[in-house]
């Protein structure tokens, strides 16, 4: 039988699957919309790209003050079992990328392709996997910041148009929701919790997560939100301490600022009793544990999609006819085989 570990590799390859297919899934639930995956919410520079960079463990995001993130980039992890690491983009699938400051400038350079130099967003996402003998089997999906008001060389409707984007991705009932806050800002003002709180109301798939605790006021601190007093959720609340800008500047490496994170919080007289339960690595183990179980309650309904999507596919081919002439009967053949292959395992899993 395989390991759970393997069961979210899987699930992130039919994501995959489906996203070179386009979206297959017909009428009512597509396959896609059926498999979990985690999306970050929040304001403008609340943090959210750091987050990502933090629970990946790798330093690949353009991160910074401003509108950095304009288009949605959705992130696959696959761990692989060993081997060197590299990462992929859908839109240039041959090259492999082993140095991760190259996957930023394409990041940027990609975003720019689209809406130019500009302050303007779109909202055709950038599919970006990473394989690595060293991550967890995830997918993210980082989104521009949720903003107030439009600034020079912004469109007016830009206020609307990035929270009907980021509504698209976390109103899908298996988006895992990080709602990110920063800690000097009033909780109560947090556009993440509130739109987290329309979406999914009983917050089942949101976890809130709190940034910026080393830039509070002297005197204040964050444990009415972490001890979810100001804001219960049904997950616990997890604070974090990201990079600075100055830490950005300098270059400080993800393992150094990981080691200081923790140090922060294992030194800190407000929050040392919650140390275990605070920092990005801890953040990245909920996250995979949640998954985990949500794909152990849905693994029924994804076979019956997949068992609904080899139909599909079947018909398709049948009306493009066999044997195979295009290359568009060849990827939905091949995708077929992998939807076969899928459901075999997900059916040993039932066991
Ligand atoms: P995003 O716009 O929400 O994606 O936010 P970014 O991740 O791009 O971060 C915006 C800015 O805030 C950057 O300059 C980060 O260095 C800084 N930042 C984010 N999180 C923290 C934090 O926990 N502490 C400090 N000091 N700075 C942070
Ligand atoms: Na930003
Ligand atoms: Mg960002």
């Amino acid at each position: 039988m395989a390991t759970m570990e393997s069961l979210i590799g899987l699930v992130n390859r039919i994501q995959r699957a489906c996203t070179v297919l386009g979206d297959h899934g017909g009428e009512g639930m597509s396959l896609w919309e059926a498999l979990p995956s985690v999306a970050v919410v929040g304001g403008q520079s609340s943090g959210k790209s750091s987050v990502l960079e933090s629970v990946v463990g790798r330093d690949f995001l353009p991160r910074g003050s401003g509108i950095v993130t304009r288009r949605p980039l959705v992130l696959q992890l696959h761990k692989t079992e060993g081997g060197t690491e590299y990462a992929e983009f859908l839109h240039a699938p041959k090259k492999k990328f082993t140095d991760f400051a190259a996957v930023r400038k394409e990041i940027a350079d990609e975003t720019d392709r689209i809406t130019g130099k500009t302050k303007q967003i779109s909202n055709v996402p950038i599919h970006l996997s990473i394989y690595s003998p060293s991550v967890v089997n995830l997918t993210l999906i980082d989104l521009p910041g949720l903003t107030k008001v439009a600034v020079e060389g912004q469109l007016e409707s830009i206020v609307e148009d990035i929270e009907m984007m980021v509504r698209s991705y976390v109103e899908k009932p298996n988006c895992i929701i990080l709602a990110i806050s920063p800690a000097n800002q009033d909780i109560a003002t947090s556009d993440a919790i509130k739109l987290a709180k329309e979406v999914d109301p009983t917050g089942e798939r949101t976890f809130g997560v709190l940034t910026k605790l080393d830039l509070m006021d002297k005197g204040t601190n964050a444990l009415d939100v972490l001890e979810g007093r100001a804001y219960r959720l049904q997950h616990p609340w997890v604070g974090i301490v990201n990079r600075s800008q100055a830490d950005i500047n300098k270059n400080v490496n993800m393992n150094y600022a990981r080691q200081k994170e923790r140090e922060y919080f294992e030194s800190s007289p407000e929050y040392g009793h919650l140390a275990h339960k605070m920092g990005s690595e801890y953040l990245a183990k909920l996250l995979s544990q949640h998954l985990e179980t949500v794909i152990r309650q849905r693994i029924p309904s994804i076979i019956a999609l997949i068992n609904k999507t080899i139909d599909e596919l079947n018909a398709e081919l049948d009306r493009i006819g066999r044997p195979i002439a295009t290359d568009g009967g060849a990827q939905l053949y091949t995708i077929l085989e992998m939807c076969r292959a899928f459901d075999r395992i997900f059916k040993e899993h039932l066991d």
